[in-house]
């Protein structure tokens, strides 16, 4: 069976979108799903956190390479293990990026170049359950060929205001060019909040507020809220239960809830 594909993505930078590749996978991953984080954002954040770097001197296959080569399957060889010091670090696999894929959007203007990532893991993510690809802050072509590979978008947003207003163009986006990407199945499936102070300031209630108004039934529960531990863990590049830093018990809680929430509300994959 095909592994279900997720864009996790916002058209502003900074809102937590690798942290949400990297924490659910995890949270996924120990619920005993095979998960595939596949980094598509040429700062390679989510690869970085993943414990994996760049070796000039012994060069990796990256997710670049894989579709510069416009062929069915190639990512099959990029995939690498998640080099975490923990069970279920097993069960992820990472298809990492690096400042090198910025090359692959000289490409944009050459027609059918969009469904270059999806003819690359075309029959190369048979052996996972999930694929979370981790977005660039932009609508360009990066994002248009992980909207044109997915079979459904998941939205991070903080609550503030240009961050809630890039969700939206997401959504509009998602909405209008689904058809121009040949990807007509592709649902918005949600929109997790992320950084919510847990002391709870006026603005930011205000916002989540609006939050809910604009995109109503779509917004997940529970709501991610800003620990030192998601920093430290994404900064020491090591997973949330080997963190001693505060708020990593709640972390870990909210993002297991956020797992099940996943595994609820996400579209069914033939
Ligand atoms: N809930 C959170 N609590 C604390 N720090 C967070 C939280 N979410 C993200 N961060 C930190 O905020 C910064 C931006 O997050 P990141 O995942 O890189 O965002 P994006 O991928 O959207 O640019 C990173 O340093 C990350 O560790
Ligand atoms: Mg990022």
């Amino acid at each position: 069976m095909a592994a279900r594909r997720t864009a996790v993505l916002n058209n502003r930078g900074g809102v937590g979108k690798s942290d949400m590749a990297v924490r659910l996978g995890a949270a996924l991953a120990k619920r005993g799903r095979r998960v595939g984080i596949l980094d598509f954002d040429p700062q390679g954040n989510a690869s970085r956190r993943c414990g994996w770097r760049y070796d000039e001197e012994k060069p990796q296959l990256t997710v670049s390479e894989a579709v510069m080569a416009n062929r069915v399957g190639t990512m099959a060889q990029v995939w690498t293990p998640v080099e975490w010091n923990i069970e279920y670090a097993s069960r992820m696999t990472l298809a990492p990026a690096w400042l090198e894929l910025e090359n692959r959007m000289a490409e944009a203007g050459v027609v059918g170049n969009h469904l270059r990532l999806a003819k690359a893991l075309q029959g190369a993510d048979d052996h996972l359950d999930e694929v979370l690809m981790d977005c660039p802050p932009s609508l360009f072509h990066l994002t248009q060929m992980v909207l044109a590979a997915a079979h459904q978008a998941l939205i991070v947003t903080e609550p503030e205001i240009d961050s809630i207003l890039g969700a939206k163009r997401v959504r509009d986006f998602v909405a209008e060019k689904k058809a121009t990407l040949h990807n007509d199945e592709l649902v918005l499936a949600g929109v997790v909040v992320n950084n919510l102070d847990p002391a709870g300031k006026a603005l930011e209630r205000e916002q989540l507020g609006s939050i809910r108004r604009i995109f109503g039934d779509l917004v997940w529960d529970p709501v991610v809220h800003r620990r030192a531990a998601l920093a430290t863990a994404d900064n020491q590049a090591i997973p949330l239960e080997l963190t001693k830093a505060s708020g990593a018990a709640p972390a870990r809680a909210t993002f297991e809830l956020l797992a099940e929430t996943y595994e609820k509300r996400s579209v069914t994959v033939a």
